[in-house]
């Protein structure tokens, strides 16, 4: 364990680990499994990542149990998904079986970065892929370096589970409504740092994006999808432009769980008036709590929490999540890989 890091008051930032584990794919294959302990990579300055955007990533998360085992969560719904991302950008696809096998490895080789249990911290798992062959003419690149890093992090909201402002603003889409937003491509990320970045500077934590096509029903929140308790029912948006959530499917799955009514569905903005909880749910956010949302552009504040507190069904979401990943609880879904 490293002595140095106050694991208890960990951002969401990258902080270096000892290793990271690479595999290349040329002449039509994937290679053996590197271990590197260098943090930059070489690479073709007309590599395809570079000029035309093939590049991909996941992202997600090991935890210290209470029984000081270690546990991946959902480690196979994040290899299904880059093959998808891969997929829809032409690039190859990582077999399911070298995915978790590096990332394993990663997370096997980085042990003394997992945070204790009780921290509230945890191991984040990055895995990326990048097109590296030298095109200039736009076409998918014939060689391919996926590798996986980790980092140890604290709440991705500096808030933690306390409930934050959003807002809605409609100068920027951040994917088009046939666009990329189903997949997790570095773009996506690149066009909502602006509206990320004013949405910051007016003091929200994160932007409720509105779809892209007709801006009449909720998308999702900044790196997260979007979630809402609407009289005990648990609300989400159905939408083609969303990145579809590993956390948002378990925090589904928890609420039928419990007994409580899943609505997966096209929410229009004007069902903001009456909601009585919502929240912004990922890998990175866990289950934020959201406060209030207010749309710029019209001047509308949607108060969901009056006392800036977390609502009880979010609370008992996030709880029992949390549960399930610190090895709490039983894991009745099978969705912890034991390292
Ligand atoms: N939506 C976007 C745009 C994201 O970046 C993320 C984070 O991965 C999510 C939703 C949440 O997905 P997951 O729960 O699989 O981390
Ligand atoms: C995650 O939740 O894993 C994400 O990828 C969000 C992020 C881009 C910080």
């Amino acid at each position: 364990m490293d002595q140095k890091l106050d694991w208890a008051n960990l951002s969401f930032g990258y902080i270096p680990t000892d290793y990271n584990v690479r595999c290349r794919y040329r002449d039509g294959k994937w290679g053996e499994i590197e271990v590197s302990s260098s943090d930059t990579i070489n690479m073709h300055m007309a590599a395809t990542a570079l000029h035309y955007g093939q590049e991909i990533f996941e992202g997600l998360k090991a935890f210290r149990g209470a029984d000081g085992k270690v546990r991946i969560f959902r480690i196979e719904d994040n290899a299904n998904r880059i093959i998808s991302s891969a997929n829809g950008i032409k690039m190859a696809p990582v077999p399911v079986d070298l995915f978790k096998k590096m990332v394993i490895k990663a997370v096997e080789l980085n042990a003394r970065f997992i945070p204790p249990y009780g921290s509230g911290a945890s191991l984040y798992i990055r895995p990326i892929e990048l097109g590296m062959s030298a095109q200039i003419g736009v076409h998918p690149s014939s060689e391919y370096l996926f590798m996986v890093m980790v980092t140890p992090v604290g709440p991705y909201f500096k808030e933690g589970f306390k409930p934050t402002n959003i807002c809605i603003m409609r100068e920027f889409d951040r994917v088009a409504p046939k666009g990329t937003g189903r997949w997790k491509v570095g773009g996506n990320y690149a066009a909502s740092l602006e509206a990320g970045e004013r949405a910051h500077e007016l003091g929200y934590s994160a932007v409720l994006y509105l779809d892209p096509r007709e801006k009449k029903y909720i998308d999702e929140c900044g790196p997260a999808n979007f979630f809402a308790i609407k009289q005990g029912r648990y609300i989400t948006p159905a939408s083609e432009s969303i990145l579809p959530s590993v956390t948002n499917r378990s925090l589904m799955q928890l609420a039928r769980d419990m007994g409580i009514t899943v609505e997966e569905r096209h929410i229009p903005l004007e069902e903001l008036a009456e909601i009585d909880e919502a929240g912004a749910c990922g890998t990175a956010a866990v289950a934020s709590p959201v406060a209030e949302i207010h749309d710029i552009d019209t001047g509308v504040k949607y108060i969901v929490a009056k006392d800036h507190q977390p609502g009880p069904i979010t609370t008992r979401l996030y709880e029992k999540l949390r549960a399930v990943q610190l090895g709490e609880e039983p894991d009745t879904h099978g969705w912890n890989t034991i390292v």
